[in-house]
């Protein structure tokens, strides 16, 4: 089984470098053109047919810890309204909002107990418009959560199924008997600990859940169901959201027959056997969802974006959710996420499968969000952590795919877990310590300055404790520092909009052989400069040189355009130049 959304690396990682190759898909995109507004991801001319995410820098807002505006040690939507300039002048074109609505948040959201409203300690609903209304005017868009797999066992939805066996609603979620006396239905088990199945005595049914028992499962082979979760998406669209992150998504359907999952040896950090979701996960019935959920966006004006969670085991089966042009746009890829190490080779053939799988859809990388840690803690030495930061950004932002920030990561926050179990407050860390310490280690509060809880909450103390190196890793003091990694970050990003060849560019691998140095080319489809990176990515000096007369270049020469630690000259030739420890170059060539 897996042990909680991060811990599977090693798992998928393995199974993803096996993977085959080729899967066709269609393009997903031109069905609309401009959109209404004109945001920054719009403004180059050649994007004036492709659709805003294709060029879009997501920024992901975990909205309990991003900024508390009214001293409850909670974050909120003011806080964000609050904070919209910082993410103008970072340059992103998007935020994505984990859920803030009604939730008695034993899942930190995640466990909605009304869909169309707002929680009480973010905000209110005129917050809400009031922050779709600031964020439009900076040309960011705002992209909404959708959970769809389950629900709060607090929503009136399932108050009313678990009522009575013949209740209108019973039919919304799964009940079914047990074996026998204290047997669940089958060997089910919970991603987050446990059988999945909870005795409702009530009615003495079983209710199956895939993750907490809080969160009961939705019954998608209901069509109620269906509309009611399409009329979610409609309530949000028609208040200006321009998409959804679709939360869980390979997990809606389940085996009808309730077959038994088949057991993998050992077991988990919850003390359970590992199992194979082989009937819980990835039903063919998802797509059927999806193709529904993508005719109800699409009636809405500017191209609003579906994403999809789908923590697939290969990108195989990630790609087959880009449909043929009528699923998602943006499956997101864990693949960045799970490599625990800066490998050159390693993320070589992770980015070849990718592109390769991908014919003209669009890929979509992160390295860290509210389920795994940092990417600072996974790949720092200790000593070069800075540049390093910098270097993972550049892998993040100069390849072809769209890429996601999770807040914090622009100032290089640090993962930290409980020091003790009474402090934690995610249930699995709860579950599961010390073996899993749960996810609290990266939603503390994020790091503005130097004054109380990193000026995140005025309250004494905060939701979650600010991380003591806060004192270094603030906004406030990164802006002041021109070799921050917020202002390499801000760099990047402006690059990345500026240089037709990085914004266009196809993806070309180039020094396949080299060990140490990442390194690709980013051609122009049209006239004018390519783009070429490289990405040292071992703790030595390393000399790269590029022959790149196949790929139609024949300057010997690049142009510098963003390069670091300790490169300022004005021209770089082909016939070698030497990286620092960690370094980065990108240069124009032509
Ligand atoms: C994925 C979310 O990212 C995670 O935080 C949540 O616990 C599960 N889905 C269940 O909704
Ligand atoms: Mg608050």
């Amino acid at each position: 089984m897996k042990l909680g959304v991060h811990r599977v690396a090693a798992f998928f990682l393995a199974l993803l470098l096996n993977a085959p190759a080729a899967v066709c898909h269609a393009n997903a995109q031109t069905k609309h053109a401009l959109a209404t507004l004109a945001p920054s991801a719009d403004s180059h001319q050649q994007s004036a047919v492709a659709p805003w995410w294709k060029h879009a820098v997501i920024y992901e807002i975990y909205p309990r810890s991003f900024q508390d505006s009214d001293g409850d040690g909670v974050g909120d939507l003011s806080g964000i309204t609050k904070r919209l300039d910082y993410l103008k002048d970072l340059g992103i074109d998007a935020i994505w909002l984990t859920p803030m609505f009604p939730s008695p948040q034993v899942d930190f959201g995640y466990d909605i107990s009304d869909y169309t409203s707002i929680d009480p300690q973010y905000g209110t609903m005129a917050d809400f418009d009031r922050l779709a209304r600031e964020a439009k005017q900076r040309n960011i868009r705002v992209i909404m959560d959708l959970v769809a797999n389950h629900t709060s066992d607090q929503n009136s939805w399932f108050k009313e199924s678990r009522s009575s066996r013949n209740n209108p609603k019973r039919d919304w979620y799964i009940w079914r008997d047990g074996k026998g006396p204290g047997q669940p239905p089958n060997n089910w088990l919970s991603w987050f600990g446990g059988s999945a199945w909870t005795l409702d005595p009530k009615t003495n049914q079983y209710y199956y859940h895939y993750f907490y028992t809080e969160q009961p499962d939705l019954n998608w082979r209901n069509t109620e169901v269906r509309k009611a979760m399409y009329d979610v998406a409609r309530f949000w669209l028609s208040r200006g959201a321009a998409g959804f992150r679709i939360d869980a998504i390979s997990r809606l359907f389940e085996d009808p027959n309730l077959r038994d999952d088949p057991i993998l040896p050992g077991t988990n950090a919850y003390g359970d056997p590992n199992i194979e979701h082989k009937y819980t996960d990835n039903l063919p019935e998802v797509h059927e969802v999806l193709r529904e959920l993508r005719k109800v966006v699409d009636g809405y004006p500017g191209n609003p974006v579906l994403i999809s969670e789908a923590d697939q085991p290969n990108i195989v089966e990630l790609t087959k959710m880009y449909g043929q042009n009528d699923e998602v746009q943006l499956p997101m890829d864990f693949q960045f996420a799970l490599v625990n190490r800066l490998s050159a080779p390693a993320f070589r053939k992770l980015i070849d499968e990718i592109d390769r799988n991908r014919v003209s859809g669009q890929p979509y990388f992160f390295f860290s969000n509210h389920d795994q840690p940092r990417q600072w803690d996974r790949y720092g030495d200790g000593q070069n952590n800075d540049q390093i930061a910098k270097l993972t950004a550049t892998l993040l932002l100069a390849t072809r795919a769209t890429p996601q920030l999770y807040y914090g990561e622009e100032i290089g926050m640090v993962t930290t877990p409980p020091a003790r179990k009474e402090d934690v407050k995610d249930p699995i860390g709860k579950l599961g310590w010390p073996k899993d310490k749960g996810r609290d280690g990266e939603r503390t509060p994020m790091q503005w300055d130097t004054t109380r809880n990193a000026g995140f909450s005025t309250k004494e103390t905060a939701w979650l404790p600010v991380p003591p190196s806060y004192e270094m890793r603030n906004v406030a003091v990164e802006e002041k520092d021109p070799n921050s990694i917020l202002n390499f970050y801000k760099k990047l990003i402006t690059l990345r909009r500026s240089q037709p060849g990085l914004r266009e560019g196809s993806y070309e691998a180039l020094n396949r052989q080299d060990e140490h140095v990442l390194s690709w080319l980013r051609k122009n489809p049209l006239q004018g400069e390519s783009v070429i990176v490289a990405l040292n990515m071992s703790g030595e000096p390393r000399r790269i040189s590029w022959d790149l007369k196949s790929h139609g270049i024949k300057q010997l020469i690049a142009r510098p355009l963003l390069t670091g630690p300790g490169w300022d000259r004005a021209e770089a030739p082909l016939s070698g130049i030497t990286l620092a420890p960690f370094g980065v170059f990108i240069g124009a060539v032509q």
